[in-house]
């Protein structure tokens, strides 16, 4: 497996990796993957993807949103098949190494709950946020466990970002300060 940047002429990366959005979030992307990845292909953003030989086995794209300093990581998908075997943490490792070389300091992204899948589902955000936020569950293999295994804190939560019950959940890492 080898992590590369994807380049608008590989058409076929290109539609791989639309395919795998379109798989992994039929809610947000059945009939607009490929936008979203050519979105990510425009000047000052990164695009990158994990190859197994020819095959795009995981994509993730990044945005400047703060000058230079300040990046959100949108989006980010593993092949299912291929899951739980360091794909996602490879492909953030090489995202963070150009973040750096940009100047970024701090990386951040949204993670939607809108299933149900921690115990900020469900729950008036607004009332003892941070309490919420301190305890925590993953009650059925929500993404927040991958990207606090590689780094990322929860700084935020957006409540009822998705519908009544369905937060935004902020997550962030420094590439700026110590471990
Ligand atoms: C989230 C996702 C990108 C993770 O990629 P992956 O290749 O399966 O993750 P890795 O194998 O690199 O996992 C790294 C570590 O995180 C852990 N991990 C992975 N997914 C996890 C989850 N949902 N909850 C808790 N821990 C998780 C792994 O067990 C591994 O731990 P280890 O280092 O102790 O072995 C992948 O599951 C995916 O594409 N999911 C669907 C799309 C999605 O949810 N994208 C994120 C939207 S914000």
């Amino acid at each position: 497996m080898r992590i590369a940047e994807l380049k608008r002429e590989s058409e076929s990366h290109v539609a791989q990796a639309a395919a795998l959005l379109a798989q992994a979030f039929p809610h947000s992307y059945a009939d607009c993957a490929r936008e979203e990845v050519e979105a990510c292909l425009e000047e000052g953003k990164i695009a990158l993807v994990a190859l197994d030989g020819d095959a795009v086995i995981g994509f993730v794209g990044a945005m400047p949103q703060y000058g230079l300093t300040g990046w959100e990581l949108h989006p980010l998908v593993v092949e299912e098949a291929r899951r739980a075997r360091g794909v996602g943490r490879a492909l953030c490792a090489g995202l963070e190494r150009r973040l750096r070389q940009k100047g970024c300091l701090t990386v951040y992204l949204g993670t939607d709950d809108e299933f149900g899948k921690t115990s900020l589902a469900d729950a008036d955000l607004f009332e003892d946020t941070f309490g919420k936020i301190e305890h925590i569950r993953n009650v059925r293999g929500h993404p927040y466990g991958f990207y606090q295994k590689i780094g990322y804190k929860i700084v935020g939560v957006i409540p009822d970002a998705n519908g009544l019950g369905k937060p935004d959940i902020i997550m962030a890492k420094s590439l700026a300060r110590g471990e």
